[in-house]
């Protein structure tokens, strides 16, 4: 097989978790087939190496059901409702419209998967809370924050089991007991090529269409902090990328302690500009000008990092905080949303 296509179908396989294939079947027979199709190989070929990510072609076709598209439109609702439905012949539908128009997709692949995923802040409210060490203020930069929902991360409640408040995360925490005592936010800074605004309804379309359709509680979350933004202090947005505007940062948030954050980020970025931005923020943590966090896909190498450590959950994301005076170490393991966390017994 043609190596580029090869690629693409290991990147279908890989694009969701075990347990996540079972809570959303719809999107795992549609990467299975976008997977064994070589249209749907071809169109994953075609993005641009650093977004070559199945999302971008699962994203794409979900905007044009949000938009109202005469065939996925009220095909999707279905799947977001839950209704019952079988889910091979959905996704064959998908394919067939697909197959028909592939404008419909190759026409969106200049944008990028931007989810901005607000469970991630259960896993943030943890980790700022031992990293702030009894701080009352810190700063907070986010480097690709999207629309900037996680750089609010204290506002939502953490639970272990669902109340049914749209704002609350579900998160199991699998390490044992969490302190989360969390620090007043100075600053909240966001770093972002393209930063999106929750105001903005295409924006607001394409982060709906980068969630999945199956997950309802991930729609009802992300409709009530579009409804809550107006009355959340609005975030400082640097727009450019991490290499561009990094040093400016750090240089705003010089007067206080100040953690930076990145989640689902450094897949996105060029190698070079990954190493260039790991060894920024970690010298800075080490010199204790900051701490560093970094929520992110275990394929993403980060110096010092045991890479063929594992948690027994497949498909989780890595942990790994660099705290002020210290090099970066593992901290735990988390579900790429945030479903649950674990910390590693050092
Ligand atoms: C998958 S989203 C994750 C958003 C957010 N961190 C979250 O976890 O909810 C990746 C974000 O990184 C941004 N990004 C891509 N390349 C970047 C770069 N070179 N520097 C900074 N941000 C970048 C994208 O624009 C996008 O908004």
């Amino acid at each position: 097989m043609n190596p580029d296509l090869d690629d693409a179908r290991r990147r279908y396989e890989h694009a969701l978790a075990p347990e996540d294939r079972e809570r959303h079947p719809f999107y795992a027979e549609l990467c299975d087939r976008l997977g064994d199709d070589e249209l749907g190989l071809t169109l994953l070929g075609e993005v641009r190496a650093t977004q070559r990510n199945p999302m971008l072609i699962l994203a794409a076709l979900h905007w044009h059901a949000l938009r109202g598209h005469e065939i996925l439109g009220p095909l999707y609702e279905r799947v977001r409702r839950g209704e019952p439905a079988d889910v091979k012949v959905d996704v064959a539908t998908v394919l067939t419209v697909l197959h028909n128009n592939p404008a419909l997709v190759r026409g969106e692949l200049w944008r990028s998967t931007q989810t901005n995923e607000p469970g991630r802040s259960a896993v943030l409210q943890a980790l700022v809370s031992e990293l702030a060490q009894d701080r009352r203020a810190i700063n907070v930069i986010e480097v690709g924050s999207s629309a900037g929902i996680n750089l609010h991360f204290e506002r939502f409640r953490v639970r272990a089991f669902d109340d049914h408040d749209a704002l609350t995360l579900v998160c199991r925490d699998l390490g044992g007991v969490i302190e989360r005592t969390l620090p007043s936010i100075a600053r909240r800074i966001g770093i972002d090529p393209n930063p999106l605004d929750l105001a903005n309804r295409d924006d607001r379309l394409w982060l709906k269409a980068c969630l999945w359709p199956e997950d309802r509680r991930r729609h009802e979350r992300f409709d009530a902090v579009v409804a809550a933004w107006p009355t959340w202090e609005p975030v400082e947005v640097l727009c450019g990328s991490v290499r561009e505007r990094f040093d400016e940062a750090l240089t705003l948030t010089k007067d206080s302690f100040t953690i930076v954050i990145n989640t689902w980020v450094l897949f996105y970025l060029s190698e070079e500009e990954r190493a260039w931005f790991l060894t920024r923020a970690h010298d800075a943590a080490r010199a204790g000008r900051c701490a560093a966090i970094s929520v992110e896909s275990p394929l993403v190498e980060i110096a010092g990092i045991d890479a063929t450590k594992r948690p027994e959950q497949r498909g989780a994301s890595r942990i790994v905080v660099a705290r002020e005076f210290d090099a970066p170490e593992l901290w735990g393991w988390c579900h790429p949303h945030g479903r649950w966390l674990e910390k590693v017994r050092s």
